[in-house]
């Protein structure tokens, strides 16, 4: 049976924590009362040990390699279900029926257009931005402009603010895409699908029809579901962080989306393709695998390895499949592919890795989709931001609607100067 408390001994006292069940995973043992009590604080910088919230949303078992939205495993939405479907799900905890599916997604498409003075924005940019910048820059501006879903205390604006940013985001995304490119922008069109209407603000072009092929419209689709929510990963946490103080969505996921573009998180999928281009050739890959392993070499195995799965990540294994869909339908014979399966096969027997429980994670094979697809690498983080968008507004509407929420101020363990007395600039 399962403790009901926690005992602490601390300078021969002693103190005792309630320890609360979740509904599946590891139990947490509840601190809150630990500074009061004994005026000392945890260390857990990373948080590899600390639950920052209680949530609803998303539950990962990493040794086992399982993934659950709101109790149903990813494997299935990603085969069975549609992005609009996991949005819905992510966002009020149930899957639709068939008529809130409709409603949900009508209200999703009447939300695509952005204000058309944010088309000026973009021209600020240089054409070489990244398109994280610009996504960074665009989505925090959205609060200049919707000013009438940015009181985060009425729940209805909470929820319009929610769907404006779901909507948005692939209009954002495609004309970062076209803005780096000089070509127009597309307005969207909302007779397309979610994902139908993204693919073709970013690859189709006013003088021309564009026809969303159903094959890359479903593998974008599954992409998207990939990439819908990760539990408290570091944007979410940033998203929740941000939101904790007050601040409106517009700001919190832009402070997300900043989070998101680092090498070691959503920035991986750009990052992977790029090692997988460099490596160019399988004859080259042991000479990678042995700068991955050695300690005086900064490069890592991009793709690889994650914070919380220590067996096979779910994700890459639908992406892996998805990624033999799409180069088959699309007749691509990219060795960029080769030489992904083998460094896997390669990695997945080595000793190193094997020790280190590192596996390929989601971001290993979907840059060779999504550079199939004829997505720049510098657009696959953008992907990613567009698909957690949802996991992000689910979240930060849980955090807002708990009761118990305060803002979020971790404490530290000081270890610089004790109290000393300024000296003037000439006698120092
Ligand atoms: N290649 C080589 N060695 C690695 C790798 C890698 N990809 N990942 C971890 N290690 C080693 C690391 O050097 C360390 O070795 P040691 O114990 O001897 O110091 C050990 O494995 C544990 O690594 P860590 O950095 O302490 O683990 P972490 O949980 O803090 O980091 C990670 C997780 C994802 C940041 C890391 O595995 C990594 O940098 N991977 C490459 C980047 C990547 O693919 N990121 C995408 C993650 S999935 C999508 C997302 O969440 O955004």
């Amino acid at each position: 049976m399962m403790a009901d408390k926690a005992t602490l001994s601390l300078n021969g006292d002693s103190f005792d924590y309630d320890v609360k069940p979740g509904t599946v995973g590891p139990e947490v043992i509840d601190i809150r009362k630990l500074y009061g009590q004994t005026g000392a604080f945890t260390f857990d910088p990373g948080f590899t040990s600390t639950a920052s919230c209680e949530s609803k949303i998303t539950y990962i078992d990493g040794d086992q390699g399982i993934l659950l939205h709101r109790g149903y495993p990813i494997e299935q939405l990603a085969e069975q279900s549609s992005f609009m479907e996991v949005a819905y799900l992510l966002l009020h905890g149930e899957l639709p029926s068939g008529q809130e599916l409709d409603k949900f997604t009508y209200t999703i498409s009447r939300h695509t257009m952005l204000h058309e003075q944010l088309a000026t924005f973009y021209r600020g940019f240089r054409r070489d931005a990244h398109p994280m910048a610009i996504m960074c820059g665009v989505v925090g501006a959205l609060s200049a402009f919707y000013h009438d879903s940015t009181d985060i205390t009425d729940p209805h604006q909470r929820m319009v603010a929610s769907h404006r940013l779901i909507a948005k985001m692939p209009t954002i995304a495609a004309m970062a895409y076209k803005y780096s490119i000089g070509q127009p922008f597309l307005y969207p069109d909302n007779s397309l699908s979610y994902t139908g209407n993204f693919l073709r603000m970013t690859f189709g072009v006013p003088a021309e029809d564009y026809v969303v092929d159903p094959v890359i419209e479903r593998a974008m689709d599954r992409i998207f579901i990939l990439h819908a929510d990760h539990e408290q990963n570091a944007s979410t946490s940033t998203v929740r962080l941000a939101g904790s103080s007050g601040a409106n969505p517009f700001a919190c996921i832009a402070a997300g989306i900043a989070c998101l573009w680092g090498p070691a998180h959503g920035g991986a999928n750009e990052a992977a393709l790029n090692m997988l281009r460099e490596i160019g050739t399988v004859d080259r890959i042991p000479e990678y695998i042995a700068r991955a392993k050695d300690k005086n070499d900064p490069f890592r195995l991009m793709g690889f390895g994650h914070r919380v799965y220590k067996n096979y990540d779910p994700r890459a294994k639908v992406m892996q499949k998805t990624a033999n869909e799409v180069l088959e339908k699309l007749g691509v014979d990219d060795p960029i592919f080769d030489v992904a399966r083998e460094l896997e096969q390669i990695a997945l027997k080595d000793d190193y890795f094997v020790e280190k429980k590192l596996y390929p994670n989601v971001d290993f094979y979907s840059g060779v989709i999504l550079s199939a697809i004829g997505f720049p690498t510098s657009m696959f983080t953008v992907l990613f931001a567009l698909a957690r968008t949802t996991g992000w507004v689910a979240q930060w509407n849980e955090m807002i609607s708990d009761p118990d929420q305060k803002i979020g101020r971790p404490r530290q363990l000081y270890t610089g100067a004790t109290q000393r007395d300024y000296v003037p600039v000439g006698k120092r």
